[in-house]
Order: structure tokens, then C-alpha cells, then sequence
């Protein structure tokens, strides 16, 4: 009998590369719903049994029937956007996660895994930072704080297993390149490869944790089978940070570009500096795995597959 595993945001990112991952190993069959809001219906495996439905309708409760696990990865999460709507940020974040909550609690799983965020440390001043220090600043923080309370209440009352993961910043093949201002790596690769200026948001100090998708997939995998991660939060990062300026140097060195950023006014919300204090985690046995260098040569040679493909059509 196979493992039912349920994601939501399985057009995105990270969920997309989570249903890959898990084909691949064998033995389980995925169920994905997205409102391709920010996903791409080309990224979701085939093998997926996909839905495009919100989060936040009722409709998603038969679709967790005789699933056992679920990873709920659907939110809106660029701060900036988040910034500019509060209202919406609250609806998706939180109404939408409370509501994957109550659907995983009617059909009985076994467990939610879910995503929180670094951005919960924003106002905190320890790095690394541990789990314990959380101090949300931003809309997108504070919605994906209100969710911990929620989770916390799931398991209260109605006993509803879950893990909260505390990703740094993921990259890796299918990050989001579309976005508005898309994340720092493919925003650098892209721009670069067409030979043009990236911008740099404020002075370029502001220090970032990376962590590489695979990193993140293999605790995934352990959070299904290992019960100590049960009502627990991990944060999931590589426990080392770069400033801007340091990936831009090693992104420009790795594509023989000796092309100068241009800086821009910073952007409202964002922390200086995060640092995953990642020592829960790694005393479960996990580790991170992927270097940098290799982690960026391979988003380096995604994007000049698929990403660049894609901007020749536009
Ligand atoms: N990528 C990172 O570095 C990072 C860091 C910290 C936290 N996170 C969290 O991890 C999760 C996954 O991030 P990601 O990078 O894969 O994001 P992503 O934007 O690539 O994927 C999110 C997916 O959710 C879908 N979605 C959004 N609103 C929805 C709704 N109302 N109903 C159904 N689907 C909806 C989008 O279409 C998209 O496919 C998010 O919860 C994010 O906040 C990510």
C-alpha cells in the first residue's frame, strides 16, 4: 500500500520539488492543489493528482480523504506584496492555513508538515538565532506566526499531529523567478545571462542564510517517519550567511561577467542579517549536504534551460 501524501502549493517552489522527490523515491502517491496564483501548472510532476482549488475553500475537505500526510506550503510570501496587502496576506496566510488545518483535522492524517519562515526572527538580534527567539516584524511575518498559535490549538483540542519548518532562504531549481522582485539568486543569474545590470536592493550587506531545496527535502522525508519531530519547530537552514554582495561576486565569477549591480533604495521589511541556529535539527541527524558553489551551478544551469527558454518566448 502506498504512502498518501497531500501538498498544497505544488505548483510552487518547494512543493513542486517535494512531489519530484517523492516519485522518485517510490511509494507514494501525491495528491497537489494550487490556485496558480504564483505556481506554474508546467512545474507539477505528471504523476501528480492535481486540483486547482484556494486553500482557503471548503471544497479542498474530500481531497484530504485517506491521506496521511500532508505538507501545506500554499501562502502568499513575497514581504514586499505582503507589505502592500495585509488584508489579503492575513486571508491566504492565515485563513487559508487555518482551513488546511481543519480539512487534515476532519479526514483524521496522520500529521501536517508546514512551512513557517525565518522572517518570524526580524526583530530578533541573536544569530544564530534559535527557535526560540521569534519576533515578527512584517505582515508575512506575523501571518505566519498567527499560524503557530493555530497548530498549537489543532493539537489542543482535537489532537492533530504537525511540524512547523522554519526554512532560511531556499534555493534551487523552480525557484520563483517570476515574482515581482524575484528571489536574489535567479534575479542575479537571470539578469546577468542577458548580459544586463542586476539590481541590488539598499547597500548589499544584508546578510542571508541559503539552504539548497534537496537539503530541505530530506528533512521532509524524516518529518513523515521520525516522531520526534511531532508538535515541534525546526529551523531548516545552513547555519552559515553570505552578504549580498558576497553571491553577487560568486554568481559574476561563476558566469565570467565582470557586469557591476546597480543599488537601489532598500526595501521596507526586511531583515539585515538571518542566521539559522540549526542544532535541533541536526541532533535528529539531519545535515545539510549541498555546498554553495555546487548549489549555484546547478540553479546557474536550470535557468539557462528552462528560464531562459521561457524569456526568449515572452
Ligand atoms: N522559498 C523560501 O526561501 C522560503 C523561506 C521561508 C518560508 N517559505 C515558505 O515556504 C512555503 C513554500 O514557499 P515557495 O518558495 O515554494 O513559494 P512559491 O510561491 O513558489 O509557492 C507557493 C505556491 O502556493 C500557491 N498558492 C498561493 N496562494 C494560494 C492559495 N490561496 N490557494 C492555493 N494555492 C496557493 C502558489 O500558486 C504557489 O504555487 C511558503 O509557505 C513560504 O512562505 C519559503
Amino acid at each position: 500500500m502506498k504512502t498518501r501524501v497531500l501538498i498544497t502549493g505544488v505548483a510552487g517552489f518547494i512543493g513542486s520539488n517535494l512531489a519530484d522527490r517523492l516519485l522518485k523515491v517510490g511509494g507514494y502517491n501525491v495528491v497537489g492543489i494550487d490556485n496558480l496564483s504564483y505556481g506554474v501548472k508546467e512545474q507539477i510532476p505528471d504523476r501528480v493528482d492535481f486540483h486547482l482549488i484556494d486553500i482557503r475553500d471548503r471544497d479542498i475537505y474530500p481531497l484530504f480523504e485517506n491521506i496521511d500526510y500532508v505538507f501545506h506550503f500554499a501562502a502568499k510570501n513575497c514581504i514586499s506584496d505582503c507589505q502592500l496587502d495585509p488584508v489579503e496576506t492575513a486571508d491566504i496566510n492565515v485563513h487559508g492555513t487555518v482551513n488546511v488545518f481543519e480539512a487534515a483535522k476532519r479526514a483524521n492524517v496522520k500529521k501536517v508538515i508546514y512551512a513557517e519562515s525565518s522572517a518570524m526572527y526580524e526583530g530578533s538580534r541573536k544569530l544564530p538565532t534559535p527557535e526560540t527567539d521569534v519576533f515578527p516584524e512584517s505582515f508575512y511575518a506575523v501571518s505566519k506566526n498567527s499560524t503557530m498559535y493555530f497548530a498549537e490549538a489543532y493539537t489542543r483540542y482535537y489532537n492533530l499531529k504537525s511540524t512547523a519548518l522554519r526554512y532560511f532562504c531556499v534555493y534551487g531549481p523552480r525557484q520563483d523567478y517570476r515574482r515581482t522582485i524575484p528571489p536574489v539568486f535567479s534575479a542575479f543569474i537571470i539578469k546577468l545571462l542577458k548580459g544586463e545590470q542586476p539590481y541590488i536592493y539598499g547597500t548589499g550587506e544584508k546578510r542571508r542564510d541559503f539552504i539548497h531545496v534537496d537539503d530541505i527535502n530530506d528533512f521532509h522525508m524524516q518529518c513523515m517517519t521520525d516522531s520526534r519531530t511531532d508538535g515541534e519547530v525546526f529551523n531548516l537552514g545552513s547555519g552559515i550567511n553570505y552578504s549580498v554582495n558576497e553571491i553577487y561576486k560568486i554568481i559574476a565569477n561563476l558566469l565570467n561577467s565582470n557586469i557591476k549591480p546597480v543599488y537601489r533604495p532598500d526595501m521596507p521589511g526586511e531583515a539585515q542579517a538571518n542566521l539559522a541556529d540549526i542544532s535541533k535539527a541536526i541532533k535528529l541527524g539531519w545535515k545539510p549536504k549541498i555546498d554553495l558553489i555546487y548549489g549555484l551551478q546547478s540553479a546557474i544551469e536550470y535557468i539557462k534551460i528552462v528560464v531562459m527558454k521561457d524569456c526568449k518566448m515572452q
